[in-house]
Protein backbone atom coordinates (compact mmCIF):
# COMPACT_ATOMS: atom_id res chain seq x y z
CA UNK A 1 0.00 0.00 0.00
CA UNK A 2 1.16 3.64 -1.00
CA UNK A 3 1.62 6.15 2.16
CA UNK A 4 -0.53 8.85 2.85
CA UNK A 5 1.99 11.51 1.07
CA UNK A 6 0.98 9.52 -2.36
CA UNK A 7 -2.67 9.63 -1.45
CA UNK A 8 -2.61 13.53 -1.19
CA UNK A 9 -0.45 13.96 -4.26
CA UNK A 10 -3.04 11.42 -6.06
CA UNK A 11 -6.21 13.45 -4.91
CA UNK A 12 -3.76 16.60 -6.64
CA UNK A 13 -3.37 14.77 -9.81
CA UNK A 14 -6.74 13.84 -9.89
CA UNK A 15 -8.52 17.49 -9.43
CA UNK A 16 -5.09 18.80 -11.90
CA UNK A 17 -6.19 16.28 -14.49
CA UNK A 18 -10.04 17.71 -14.26
CA UNK A 19 -9.41 21.17 -14.04
CA UNK A 20 -7.22 20.93 -17.48
CA UNK A 21 -10.05 18.75 -18.76
CA UNK A 22 -12.05 21.74 -18.59
CA UNK A 23 -9.84 23.69 -20.51
CA UNK A 24 -9.62 21.21 -23.56
CA UNK A 25 -13.02 21.24 -23.45
CA UNK A 26 -13.90 25.07 -23.32
CA UNK A 27 -10.73 25.35 -25.95
CA UNK A 28 -12.64 22.99 -28.57
CA UNK A 29 -16.15 24.32 -27.61
CA UNK A 30 -14.57 27.97 -28.66
CA UNK A 31 -13.21 26.22 -31.87
CA UNK A 32 -10.35 29.68 -31.89
CA UNK A 33 -6.98 27.32 -31.28
CA UNK A 34 -4.70 27.74 -33.67
CA UNK A 35 -3.22 24.78 -35.70
CA UNK A 36 0.88 24.47 -35.82
CA UNK A 37 3.12 21.75 -36.91
CA UNK A 38 6.00 21.14 -34.87
CA UNK A 39 9.49 19.21 -36.51
CA UNK A 40 7.63 19.19 -39.58
CA UNK A 41 5.16 16.62 -39.26
CA UNK A 42 3.46 16.74 -36.02
CA UNK A 43 0.27 18.65 -35.45
CA UNK A 44 0.43 21.09 -32.15
CA UNK A 45 -2.92 23.54 -31.14
CA UNK A 46 -2.68 26.60 -29.28
CA UNK A 47 -5.07 24.45 -26.67
CA UNK A 48 -1.95 21.75 -26.37
CA UNK A 49 0.15 24.26 -24.99
CA UNK A 50 -2.47 26.13 -23.30
CA UNK A 51 -3.07 23.10 -21.43
CA UNK A 52 -0.22 22.26 -20.66
CA UNK A 53 1.29 25.92 -19.01
CA UNK A 54 -1.92 25.49 -16.54
CA UNK A 55 -0.59 21.61 -15.71
CA UNK A 56 3.27 23.17 -15.47
CA UNK A 57 1.97 26.84 -13.21
CA UNK A 58 -0.28 24.54 -11.03
CA UNK A 59 2.26 21.56 -10.65
CA UNK A 60 5.19 24.79 -9.49
CA UNK A 61 2.56 26.76 -7.13
CA UNK A 62 2.46 23.45 -5.25
CA UNK A 63 5.65 21.25 -5.20
CA UNK A 64 8.14 24.13 -6.51
CA UNK A 65 11.03 21.29 -5.79
CA UNK A 66 9.74 19.12 -8.27
CA UNK A 67 10.72 18.41 -11.85
CA UNK A 68 8.12 18.37 -14.99
CA UNK A 69 8.68 16.95 -17.98
CA UNK A 70 5.95 17.44 -20.12
CA UNK A 71 4.98 17.34 -24.10
CA UNK A 72 4.87 21.23 -24.65
CA UNK A 73 6.69 23.41 -22.05
CA UNK A 74 9.49 21.23 -20.54
CA UNK A 75 10.22 17.70 -23.54
CA UNK A 76 13.92 18.11 -21.77
CA UNK A 77 15.57 14.76 -22.41
CA UNK A 78 16.14 13.13 -18.95
CA UNK A 79 19.56 12.59 -17.02
CA UNK A 80 19.96 9.89 -14.82
CA UNK A 81 20.64 12.22 -12.24
CA UNK A 82 17.49 13.90 -12.37
CA UNK A 83 15.30 10.74 -11.57
CA UNK A 84 16.22 11.44 -8.06
CA UNK A 85 13.92 14.45 -7.58
CA UNK A 86 10.24 13.44 -7.47
CA UNK A 87 9.21 13.86 -11.36
CA UNK A 88 5.75 15.23 -13.20
CA UNK A 89 5.12 13.36 -16.46
CA UNK A 90 2.64 15.35 -18.50
CA UNK A 91 0.55 14.97 -21.96
CA UNK A 92 -1.38 17.95 -22.03
CA UNK A 93 -3.69 16.78 -25.00
CA UNK A 94 -3.02 12.75 -25.98
CA UNK A 95 -5.06 12.74 -29.06
CA UNK A 96 -4.01 16.07 -30.42
CA UNK A 97 -5.35 15.10 -34.58
CA UNK A 98 -8.55 13.58 -32.66
CA UNK A 99 -8.83 16.88 -30.88
CA UNK A 100 -8.84 18.87 -33.92
CA UNK A 101 -10.86 16.63 -35.86
CA UNK A 102 -13.70 16.10 -33.26
CA UNK A 103 -12.89 13.28 -32.16
CA UNK A 104 -13.68 12.21 -28.30
CA UNK A 105 -10.84 9.96 -28.19
CA UNK A 106 -8.52 12.66 -26.27
CA UNK A 107 -7.10 12.47 -22.55
CA UNK A 108 -4.97 14.61 -20.46
CA UNK A 109 -2.51 12.22 -19.12
CA UNK A 110 -0.21 12.84 -15.54
CA UNK A 111 2.25 10.65 -14.10
CA UNK A 112 4.06 11.02 -10.84
CA UNK A 113 7.20 9.08 -10.60
CA UNK A 114 9.58 8.85 -7.73
CA UNK A 115 13.60 7.16 -8.37
CA UNK A 116 12.26 7.11 -11.75
CA UNK A 117 8.97 4.82 -11.26
CA UNK A 118 5.97 6.06 -11.48
CA UNK A 119 4.30 5.93 -8.48
CA UNK A 120 0.36 6.92 -9.63
CA UNK A 121 -1.26 7.93 -13.02
CA UNK A 122 -4.37 9.65 -14.20
CA UNK A 123 -5.85 9.62 -17.60
CA UNK A 124 -8.45 11.60 -18.02
CA UNK A 125 -10.82 11.84 -21.04
CA UNK A 126 -13.37 14.75 -20.92
CA UNK A 127 -15.10 13.82 -24.37
CA UNK A 128 -15.91 10.20 -22.59
CA UNK A 129 -16.63 11.62 -19.43
CA UNK A 130 -14.07 8.67 -17.79
CA UNK A 131 -11.15 9.21 -15.88
CA UNK A 132 -8.41 6.06 -15.21
CA UNK A 133 -6.64 6.14 -12.14
CA UNK A 134 -3.94 3.75 -10.57
CA UNK A 135 -0.99 4.00 -7.17
CA UNK A 136 1.09 1.69 -7.14
CA UNK A 137 0.43 -1.64 -5.39
CA UNK A 138 -2.90 -0.58 -5.59
CA UNK A 139 -5.80 -1.08 -7.78
CA UNK A 140 -6.66 0.30 -11.10
CA UNK A 141 -9.87 1.88 -11.59
CA UNK A 142 -12.25 4.40 -14.29
CA UNK A 143 -14.66 6.85 -12.40
CA UNK A 144 -13.47 4.87 -9.00
CA UNK A 145 -14.69 1.46 -10.33
CA UNK A 146 -12.54 -0.95 -10.14
CA UNK A 147 -10.84 -2.62 -13.76
CA UNK A 148 -9.39 -5.51 -15.00
CA UNK A 149 -7.20 -6.58 -18.11
CA UNK A 150 -9.83 -8.96 -20.35
CA UNK A 151 -9.92 -12.82 -19.75
CA UNK A 152 -9.24 -14.14 -23.48
CA UNK A 153 -6.57 -16.40 -23.71
CA UNK A 154 -6.42 -17.24 -27.53
CA UNK A 155 -4.70 -14.47 -29.72
CA UNK A 156 -6.96 -15.24 -32.70
CA UNK A 157 -10.21 -14.01 -30.95
CA UNK A 158 -7.67 -10.84 -29.54
CA UNK A 159 -8.54 -6.65 -30.27
CA UNK A 160 -5.10 -5.63 -30.66
CA UNK A 161 -4.50 -1.19 -30.86
CA UNK A 162 -1.39 0.08 -31.98
CA UNK A 163 -0.42 3.53 -33.58
CA UNK A 164 1.80 5.08 -36.21
CA UNK A 165 4.13 8.08 -36.10
CA UNK A 166 3.85 11.06 -37.24
CA UNK A 167 7.21 11.11 -39.83
CA UNK A 168 6.13 9.18 -41.96
CA UNK A 169 9.17 8.41 -43.88
CA UNK A 170 10.09 4.72 -43.36
CA UNK A 171 6.81 2.85 -42.62
CA UNK A 172 7.32 -0.31 -44.29
CA UNK A 173 8.64 -2.24 -41.32
CA UNK A 174 5.58 -0.88 -39.69
CA UNK A 175 2.71 -2.01 -42.10
CA UNK A 176 4.82 -5.37 -42.51
CA UNK A 177 4.19 -5.89 -38.50
CA UNK A 178 0.50 -4.71 -38.81
CA UNK A 179 -0.03 -7.24 -41.61
CA UNK A 180 0.96 -10.49 -39.23
CA UNK A 181 -0.42 -8.67 -36.35
CA UNK A 182 -4.20 -8.57 -38.36
CA UNK A 183 -3.22 -12.18 -39.45
CA UNK A 184 -3.04 -13.38 -36.21
CA UNK A 185 -5.87 -11.83 -34.19
CA UNK A 186 -9.46 -10.55 -34.59
CA UNK A 187 -9.14 -6.75 -35.71
CA UNK A 188 -6.65 -3.81 -34.91
CA UNK A 189 -7.78 -0.12 -34.25
CA UNK A 190 -6.11 3.08 -34.21
CA UNK A 191 -7.99 5.06 -32.02
CA UNK A 192 -5.73 8.11 -31.89
CA UNK A 193 -4.50 8.19 -28.19
CA UNK A 194 -2.46 5.98 -27.18
CA UNK A 195 -2.89 6.81 -23.47
CA UNK A 196 -6.77 5.57 -24.00
CA UNK A 197 -5.28 2.81 -26.08
CA UNK A 198 -3.60 1.31 -22.98
CA UNK A 199 -6.50 2.36 -20.30
CA UNK A 200 -8.60 0.36 -22.67
CA UNK A 201 -6.14 -2.41 -22.06
CA UNK A 202 -6.40 -2.05 -18.40
CA UNK A 203 -10.21 -2.29 -18.76
CA UNK A 204 -10.53 -5.30 -21.13
CA UNK A 205 -12.28 -2.92 -24.20
CA UNK A 206 -8.85 -4.20 -25.82
CA UNK A 207 -6.45 -7.14 -25.19
CA UNK A 208 -3.43 -5.81 -26.16
CA UNK A 209 -1.28 -2.72 -27.98
CA UNK A 210 1.93 -2.08 -29.24
CA UNK A 211 3.81 1.46 -30.39
CA UNK A 212 6.95 3.27 -29.92
CA UNK A 213 6.21 6.33 -27.69
CA UNK A 214 7.59 9.14 -25.68
CA UNK A 215 7.39 8.57 -21.65
CA UNK A 216 4.29 11.43 -21.58
CA UNK A 217 2.19 9.31 -24.03
CA UNK A 218 2.54 6.29 -21.59
CA UNK A 219 3.87 7.09 -18.51
CA UNK A 220 0.39 6.91 -16.76
CA UNK A 221 -1.83 4.69 -18.31
CA UNK A 222 0.73 2.02 -18.67
CA UNK A 223 0.85 2.00 -14.38
CA UNK A 224 -2.87 1.91 -14.41
CA UNK A 225 -2.93 -1.07 -17.05
CA UNK A 226 -0.33 -2.94 -15.10
CA UNK A 227 -2.22 -2.19 -11.95
CA UNK A 228 -5.18 -3.97 -13.89
CA UNK A 229 -3.58 -6.89 -14.52
CA UNK A 230 -1.76 -6.52 -17.30
CA UNK A 231 1.76 -7.36 -18.60
CA UNK A 232 3.94 -4.90 -20.28
CA UNK A 233 7.52 -4.39 -21.85
CA UNK A 234 9.63 -4.05 -24.90
CA UNK A 235 9.59 -6.28 -28.16
CA UNK A 236 13.05 -5.18 -28.83
CA UNK A 237 16.12 -4.89 -26.44
CA UNK A 238 16.74 -1.82 -24.29
CA UNK A 239 19.82 0.03 -24.24
CA UNK A 240 21.76 -0.70 -20.81
CA UNK A 241 21.94 3.29 -20.55
CA UNK A 242 17.89 3.37 -20.94
CA UNK A 243 16.11 3.75 -17.62
CA UNK A 244 13.12 0.32 -18.61
CA UNK A 245 10.30 2.50 -16.85
CA UNK A 246 10.51 5.48 -19.08
CA UNK A 247 12.03 4.17 -22.45
CA UNK A 248 9.69 4.29 -25.00
CA UNK A 249 10.54 2.61 -27.98
CA UNK A 250 8.80 -0.86 -29.02
CA UNK A 251 6.77 -0.62 -26.39
CA UNK A 252 3.91 -3.91 -26.12
CA UNK A 253 0.90 -3.84 -23.04
CA UNK A 254 -1.34 -6.90 -22.95
CA UNK A 255 -3.53 -9.20 -21.07
CA UNK A 256 -1.10 -11.74 -19.86
CA UNK A 257 -2.69 -14.74 -21.35
CA UNK A 258 -1.63 -13.66 -25.02
CA UNK A 259 1.41 -11.17 -24.21
CA UNK A 260 4.14 -14.18 -24.90
CA UNK A 261 2.12 -15.12 -28.60
CA UNK A 262 1.48 -11.67 -29.13
CA UNK A 263 5.10 -9.92 -28.81
CA UNK A 264 6.58 -13.32 -31.07
CA UNK A 265 3.94 -12.22 -33.69
CA UNK A 266 5.37 -8.39 -33.30
CA UNK A 267 8.61 -9.14 -33.01
CA UNK A 268 8.92 -10.98 -36.07
CA UNK A 269 11.10 -8.53 -37.99
CA UNK A 270 13.21 -9.49 -40.78
CA UNK A 271 16.61 -8.22 -39.54
C1 LIG B 1 0.09 10.65 -30.17
C2 LIG B 1 -1.07 9.73 -29.90
C3 LIG B 1 -1.17 8.67 -30.98
C4 LIG B 1 0.10 7.89 -31.12
C5 LIG B 1 1.29 8.81 -31.33
C6 LIG B 1 1.36 9.86 -30.23
P1 LIG B 1 -0.24 13.19 -29.35
O1 LIG B 1 0.21 11.62 -29.15
O2 LIG B 1 -0.93 9.10 -28.66
O3 LIG B 1 -2.18 7.73 -30.71
O4 LIG B 1 -0.02 7.03 -32.21
O5 LIG B 1 2.45 8.01 -31.31
O6 LIG B 1 2.43 10.74 -30.49
O7 LIG B 1 0.68 13.78 -30.35
O8 LIG B 1 -1.64 13.18 -29.78
O9 LIG B 1 -0.01 13.72 -27.97
CA1 LIG C 1 0.82 11.91 -26.81
CA1 LIG D 1 0.27 15.52 -26.74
Amino acid sequence: MADNRIHEISIFALDLAMRAGEIVEQERRKNAFERNYKSQHELVTSADIKVDEFINKTIRKTYPDHRILSEEVSPQVLQDESLDTPLWIIDPIDGTVNFAHGHPQVAVSIAYAEKGEVQLGVVHCPFLHETFHAIKGENASVNHKHIQVSQITEIRDALIATGFPYDKSSTDLLTARVNRVLHSCQDIRRNGSAAIDICWVACGRLDGYYESLSPWDFAAARLIATEAGATAGHFSEIPESAHAALYGKDIIIANPAIYDSLRKVIADDPA
